[in-house]
This record gives C-alpha cells, structure tokens and sequence, in this order.
C-alpha cells in the first residue's frame, strides 16, 4: 500500500516529537555540567527551538528499514541534528548569510551575540562526536559512525561546501557548478543520516549503497526545494527569511536554470531516491514515502 503524504507528514510530526523528547533528556543531563552557562544556554536555545527534524528522522528510520529497532540509532540521530544545527548557526552569521530569523526565532548570533554563537556552532559540532562516542553499540559501529560524520561534515562534506557556495556568491554558475556545490553543503549530510542509521543497524554493503544513494537524491531534491521555496514560499510557514538568495547573488539551482526546470530536476530526484530503495521491502516505507514529501511543500 501506498502511503500518502498526510500519513507521512503525520508520522513525521510524531517521529519528531518523540525524537525532540529524548533530546531534551539528553541534552538536561549534559547540560547540568554548566561550567559557561550562556554557552550551554545558547547551545540549548539553537538544538530546542524548533526544526523539521528530518535528519534524525531518517537516522531513526534508515535504521528500521535494516531490519533492527530505531532505538539503535538514537545516538547517531542526535548526533546528525548536532551537526545541523551548527551548520544552521555559522551559516546564519553575518560573515556567511547574514541571516536574523531562523525556526521562527532570532537567529543564534542575534539573540546571544556574535562570539558565543560561533563558540556554540563549535560546541554542537564537538557535542556530536561525544553522542557518537557514547552510543550503547560495538566498538567497530562506533568507529565506522565516526568515520562516517566526520567525512560528511568536514572539509570534503558540508563544510567544504559552504566554502564554495560564498566563494561562488555573484558569480555565474552553470547547473553543474551548483550541483556541486549543493550536493557538498547539503546533500552529503542528508546521505550520512541515512548511512549513520543503517550502521547502527549493522547494514550490509548492498543496503548501505542502496541509503547512499537514497539519502544523496534526496538530499540534493531538498536543497532544490529551499531554493525554490527562497523564491516562491511563505515565512511565516518556513520560519526564516525569503527572497534573500537573489539579493546575495547566492548559487541556486533557480538561478542556473530557472524556477520551472528546478522543480522538473527536483521531482526526477525525488523519484530517483524512491528507486534506490528497491532493495527493501516495505519496511523502507516511510523512507519512500518521505522522499515525495520533502517535495511537496515546493512543488
Ligand atoms: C535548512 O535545513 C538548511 C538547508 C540545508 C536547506 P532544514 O530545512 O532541514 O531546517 P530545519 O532543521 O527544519 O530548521
Ligand atoms: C544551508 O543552505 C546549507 C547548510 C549547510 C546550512 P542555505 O543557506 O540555503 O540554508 P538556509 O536557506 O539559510 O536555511
Ligand atoms: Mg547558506
Ligand atoms: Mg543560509
Ligand atoms: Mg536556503
């Protein structure tokens, strides 16, 4: 059976909430060491604020699809939402988008000032490790998980990428050249979600490249899509700022080819990412499902 996409934006919504309860949990007990209050209070205010939550959501149910419980991967989903949000904090300073909303709320540096939102940014980030570090699997999980994030997110992941996407700012880029740039500063995060679940799980090879592959369309068709919503979305829906990429000069995919041929290429993705996932049954579901939902609210 089919599932549709107010099923799935519900189990999303409730795949959310339950991941946000453990977070806090989680991030209570950390926080009780409170040796720079405003720190862990500007750490705390960026993780709870608010968000889609779609990278432990899929962390989680990568990790089902491989056949083992999701609890396995609540480590690792901690972890990736981490490392979001710190992408999320430097991306908005005024050295990189110079942004003052996001999740509804003042932006991290707007609300604690400058240098404690990039020490954050650097907490989180170290944070995630620590998550890794401490998930109840075995040691050879653990190292390969670290392996894992710490390629997605470094230099040659999302942080390369967001190097080259304010390097590229005001110049003319063609499709390729936001492709890649698109695919380092988002979608290698997106993929390392799916990839961090199925470890959890254990996965074997030909279920691992099957996520890769999954998590890499998808991820690309989700960046896409907030180009897109850039142009055409509502902030009061998105909880950030629209039309600030032309301003910027910033490099999109409508800005390379055009509003109507984004959305074309995002739909070919998001039906590519569904295809990858041909080696499961239908206990990759909701990841089938989610792939067409992720899109919806740009199409
Ligand atoms: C925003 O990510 C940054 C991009 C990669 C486009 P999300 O749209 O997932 O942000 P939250 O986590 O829901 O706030
Ligand atoms: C963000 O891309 C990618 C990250 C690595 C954070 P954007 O700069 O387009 O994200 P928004 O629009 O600020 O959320
Ligand atoms: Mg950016
Ligand atoms: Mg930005
Ligand atoms: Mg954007």
């Amino acid at each position: 059976m089919t599932t549709t996409n107010a099923t799935i934006q519900s189990e999303l919504a409730q795949a959310a909430r339950d991941f946000d309860s453990h977070l806090s949990a989680w991030v209570d007990q950390w926080a009780a060491n409170r040796i720079a209050p405003q720190l862990v209070e500007a750490m705390r205010y960026s993780l709870l604020v608010g968000g889609k939550r779609l990278r432990p959501v899929l962390a989680l149910w990568s990790c089902a699809a491989c056949g083992s419980d999701s609890s396995s991967a609540i480590s690792a989903a901690f972890a990736i939402e981490c490392i979001h949000t710190f992408s999320l904090i430097h991306d908005d300073l005024p050295a990189l988008d110079d942004d003052d909303l996001r999740r509804g709320q003042p932006t991290c540096h707007k609300k604690f000032g400058e240098a404690t939102a990039i020490l954050a940014g650097d907490g989180l980030l170290t944070l995630a490790f620590e998550a890794l570090a401490s998930a109840k699997l075995p040691a050879e999980r653990v190292v390969a998980l670290t392996r894992e994030l710490s390629d997605a997110t470094g230099p040659a992941g999302m942080i390369g990428g967001e190097w080259l996407d304010l390097d590229a700012e005001g110049k003319d880029l063609d499709e390729d050249d936001v492709q890649r740039i698109h695919t380092l500063k988002t979608a290698r995060l997106i993929r390392s979600a799916c990839r961090l679940g199925g470890t959890c799980a254990g996965a074997s090879r030909e279920q691992l490249n099957a996520l890769s592959g999954y998590g890499k369309s998808l991820g690309l068709a989700f960046q896409i899509a907030d180009d897109v919503l850039d142009v055409e979305g509502d902030p009061a829906r998105m909880g950030k700022r629209t039309n600030k990429d032309n301003a910027r000069g910033k490099p999109t995919y409508p800005a390379a080819v055009g509003v109507e041929k984004s959305k074309t290429i995002m739909r070919d993705l998001a039906k590519a990412a569904e295809e990858h996932l041909s080696v499961f049954g239908p206990e990759a579901n909701r990841l089938r499902a989610l792939a067409r939902y992720v899109i919806e609210r740009a199409a």
